[in-house]
């Protein structure tokens, strides 16, 4: 499958929602699509960035997964990757590798390190984190939601 990440469109964060809504978090958090996409529209025009991998060989080209990154939301001054998920039909074909390395392309050298929280229960998810350099650091219990622990999540830059 052929993809090319770029910036979402506004016309896009439909889709989007509704691939996050068709993942365990949305399912455990009870994402409900609508919502979410209006948080993600306010969010990037308040200056958030949502990269899409948008897949280029069909005649109606599907989105295959998408990265929301608020700029310094690790903190107020590192680069937090709040959301990815790649579309459930696409999973395991390197969406989120190229999703992940471009939200650190993208925001390299804003801050030291790159951050992000990802469920207790989202060990697939904490295992994808780790074979991409990050390291477990913490533990935010009912941090989000009771009964979920959120786990930080953080890799250094290279100066
Ligand atoms: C986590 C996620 C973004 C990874 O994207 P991906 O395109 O499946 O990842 P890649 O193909 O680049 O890498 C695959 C690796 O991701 C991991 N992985 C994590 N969740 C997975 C899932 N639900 N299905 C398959 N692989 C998953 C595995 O370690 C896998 O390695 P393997 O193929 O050797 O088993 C994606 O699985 C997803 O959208 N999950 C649901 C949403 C989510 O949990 N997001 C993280 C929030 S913190």
């Amino acid at each position: 499958m052929a993809i090319i990440i770029e910036d979402a469109f506004p016309g896009d964060i439909l889709r989007c929602a509704q691939i996050a809504c068709d993942s365990e978090i949305g399912r455990r958090y009870g994402f409900v699509q609508e919502s979410l996409a209006a948080r993600m529209q306010e969010r990037l025009i308040g200056g958030d960035v949502i990269l899409v991998a948008r897949e280029t060989e069909q005649a109606a080209p599907d989105i295959a997964g998408f990265a929301w990154i608020d700029l310094k939301g690790g903190f107020g001054q590192s680069p937090y990757l709040k959301l990815i998920a790649a579309n459930p039909a696409r999973r395991s074909s390197g969406v989120g590798s190229r999703l992940l390395a471009a939200f650190e392309a993208r925001t390299h050298g804003r801050g030291r390190a790159w951050l992000l929280l990802c469920s207790d229960f989202n060990t697939q998810a904490i295992r994808f984190y780790e074979n991409h350099g990050y390291a477990v650091v913490g533990a935010l219990p009912d941090f989000a939601k009771d009964g979920i622990t959120e786990m930080v999540l953080y890799k250094l830059q290279e100066h």
